[in-house]
């Protein structure tokens, strides 16, 4: 079968203000650039003077983290033609939000809520989802977040959610392993019988990110390295998808750009490692 996803332009980082001037000093060695939309929403300004210049070099694919796709009001109009007028500036390979809603009565709490995992959900999230496309003229690619709570009234999985959700609306994902990882380990499941129900030919990019562990419960805090758990579910999505789009996302307590590159170089490595398994000389 024929994937609809985009080839995979490599490896890649989420685009930070903390590097700005590294990516623009000299060339770097990354693939592509994952900047968040929100940032960028104002028309002018230093942040989109940096991002023209930066552009000008890196392919670039586009985050947001206010859509709100769950929220049973649709999809903030005002918000969509912000979000469209930058896929015009960026021309970005993909864009991309969260599988979550983000508040209520046009309240924006900044928080990615999870989903109860039910019918009357997945037909709120696929009219939402067929409303954004038609806006961007693009397929819109969802990430599943990290949660702490659960819904008793789910009737699936959140990953059998998001491969009928691929099927009814005809998006893609993007697959944060590290989310994957905490809400396994919060939840008590088995992050391999996610990755077994993730839909083929739909996974456009995997986030590869950090957590806090207070013990009993891992918290997604994105301010620390990969974990080791996270490399060896990355090792299993290789194996099962092949070369998709890999990223380091650091959103706090940002290092310096070589200790990211060095992450970079780790999923390069594990990425090669498992391309000589699937074709031994
Ligand atoms: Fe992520």
């Amino acid at each position: 079968m024929s994937s609809i996803t985009r080839p995979s332009p490599g490896f890649g980082l989420g685009l930070r203000s903390a590097h700005y001037s590294a990516f623009l000093a000299e060339p770097q060695p990354v693939d592509w650039l994952e900047i968040i939309s929100e940032n960028y929403m104002v028309p002018g300004g230093k942040p989109m003077q940096m991002l023209e210049a930066i552009r000008a070099s890196y392919p670039m694919a586009m985050h947001g983290v206010s859509l709100s796709i769950g929220a049973v009001a649709g999809p903030d109009l005002a918000y969509l033609r912000q979000l469209r007028a930058l896929t015009e500036r960026v021309q970005p390979l993909w864009v991309s939000d969260h599988l979550c809603w983000t508040g209520v009565h046009g309240r924006q709490m900044h928080d990615l809520l999870p989903l109860p995992y039910t019918e009357e959900a997945l037909a709120v999230v696929a009219g939402n989802v067929a409303r954004v496309q038609d806006a961007l003229g693009r397929r819109l690619v969802l990430e599943n977040v990290s949660s702490y709570i659960e819904y008793k009234q789910s009737a699936m999985s959140e990953a059998q959610f998001l491969a009928e959700l691929c099927r009814r609306s005809d998006c893609l994902l993007l697959v944060d392993l590290n989310n994957i990882h905490v809400s396994a380990v919060n939840h008590g499941f088995d992050a391999m019988d996610y990755l077994d129900a993730l839909p083929q030919g739909r996974v456009q990019q995997f986030h590869l990110a950090g957590h806090s562990d207070y013990g009993d419960h891992l918290v997604d805090t994105h301010d620390h390295p990969v974990a080791s758990p996270v490399w060896a579910l990355y090792r299993e999505v290789l194996r099962r998808f092949g070369p998709v789009a890999t990223m380091i996302e650091r959103d706090d307590r940002i290092p310096p750009l070589p200790e990211l590159l060095a992450e970079l170089d780790m999923a390069r490595a594990i990425a090669s490692e498992v391309a000589v398994e699937a074709f031994p000389a």
